[in-house]
């Protein structure tokens, strides 16, 4: 036998009963998404290698172990799958100019990322995600962070997403992250010995880190430097920011905890980020997470005074943590049976006709007995199936049985396709 294939590990073929479900899942989303205004956007799946390298930083275990790159066989070219979609996202508002055309751009994006992960039951090395980014001039907003938490929370609700967990924090403005970090490193470098070794290496580059290690020896060294409510030192400003977020998200009804170790693993972001967990997942996987970029499109070579705001949500993790979620039977409209061999042009005929009158129909190519062409309309849950006998061709008519309510009538050949289209309305 010859040798046979397998789908890459951390990848998965998306089956077509699982495809109802998603097309389910994209569609709800897809009207979600435009009640609050935000636009589909399609970008590469794949971009130059350094827009990752500098949007989420050299020491993100993104940037660090998991791009996958692309032999690009020239020595100052190199490209990489992409592994998120904000960089992407900021990438084109700057390369199309859209701060020259709009005061906020909503944009909303579906489709694959990838990431060379150790494949677990919730990492995979391509996932989906749907996201979000609202970019802007001058759009620093606490109401328009509170308009983002608020669409990634109606969303899994709607998605059948059981109780979700937000959990919320400010990192302060890209100001208070400079002098933040000198700060802490300062105050790290007298438990360094303290601290594994992962911390250890990251906190010259990226000190934030230290401050979400689950190591117990690190959680220590982090209590004795930022006290046991473990808060930052935020700017004065930065903190009045943060409390209008989580007074407007209080207004709207929605439930959040304030996790000071929330630093998330991409370096981009400035004031609020969040995170949101569900059950089913494990207290680890988050289900959808995002945050505030202050300075990320002016650091791509954009304006300085623009600014934006997103989040994503992992479509594979949202199915597995919804219960609710359903797809609509998927059935054909007609199924169309040739009794003998020798009337099949003619019934090839009608099915095209269905099929240019927007009536989804098939039939079987191979024919067989009345019994098993039945079956096979049975199993592609049609509406109708019309059959073509010895005395429909010699009448030219057609029997037209309702599967469903297993009634059967001959009707005239000409006008089938009408009768059909009324009868579906
Ligand atoms: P992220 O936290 O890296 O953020 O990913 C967002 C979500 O994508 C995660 O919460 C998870 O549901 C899903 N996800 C990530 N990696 C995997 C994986 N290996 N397997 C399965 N699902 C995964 C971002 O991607 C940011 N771009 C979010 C954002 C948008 N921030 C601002 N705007």
């Amino acid at each position: 036998m010859n040798k046979k294939f397998a789908v890459p590990r951390g990848t998965s073929d998306i089956l077509p009963d699982a495809v109802s479900l998603w097309e389910e899942l994209e569609s709800r989303a897809r009207r979600i998404l435009k009640t609050y205004g935000y636009r589909e956007i399609r970008t590469p799946i794949y971009e130059d290698i350094n827009l990752f390298k500098r949007s989420l930083g050299q020491t993100s275990d993104v940037v660090n172990k998991q791009l996958l790159e692309l032999a690009s066989g020239k020595e100052d070219e190199g490209y990489a799958l992409r592994p998120e979609g904000t960089a992407s996202i900021v990438r084109s508002y700057i390369e199309n100019s859209l701060d020259g055309k709009e005061s906020l751009s909503k944009l909303f994006y579906l489709g694959p990322m990838f990431r060379g992960e150790r494949p677990q039951r919730v990492r995979f090395r391509q996932f989906h995600q749907i996201g979000v980014e609202a970019i802007g001039p001058n759009s620093t907003c606490s109401y328009l962070d509170a308009e983002v938490i608020a669409l990634a929370m109606h969303l899994l609700k709607d998605l059948g997403v059981q109780e979700p967990k937000l959990k919320i924090n400010s990192l302060g403005s890209k100001e208070d992250k400079t002098t933040i970090s000198s700060w802490l490193r300062g105050e790290f470098v007298k438990h360094k010995k303290d601290l594994c070794e992962e911390c250890q290496s990251r906190f010259d580059r990226n000190v934030f880190r230290v401050l979400d290690c689950k190591n117990e020896s690190c959680c220590k060294v982090v209590k004795v430097v930022l006290g046991t409510d473990l808060v930052l030192p935020l700017s004065p400003e930065s903190k009045q920011y943060f409390q209008k977020v989580q007074a407007v998200l209080k207004d709207s009804g929605i439930c959040f905890e304030v996790s000071p170790q929330l630093v998330r693993g991409l370096d981009y972001y400035t004031h609020t980020v969040f995170e949101i967990t569900a059950e089913k997942l494990g207290s680890q996987d988050a289900v959808g997470a995002g945050g505030r970029y202050g300075a990320l499109v002016h650091e791509l070579g954009g304006h300085e005074n623009v600014g934006g705001v997103g989040f994503a949500l992992g479509i594979e993790r949202i199915l597995l943590a919804s219960g609710q979620i359903t797809s609509m039977p998927s059935g054909l409209d007609v199924f169309v049976i040739a009794m003998k061999e020798e009337y099949q042009p003619q019934a090839f005929l009608l099915l095209q006709q269905l099929r240019e009158a927007g009536i989804s129909a098939d039939m079987s190519f191979s024919g067989g007995s009345m019994k098993s062409q039945m079956g096979r309309a049975d199993k592609t849950q049609a509406h109708f199936a019309l059959i073509l006998g010895e005395e429909e061709i010699k009448n030219n008519t057609v029997a037209l049985k309702d599967m469903r309510a297993s009634q059967q009538e001959i009707l005239p050949q000409a006008n089938i396709v009408e009768v059909i289209k009324n009868r579906l309305k």
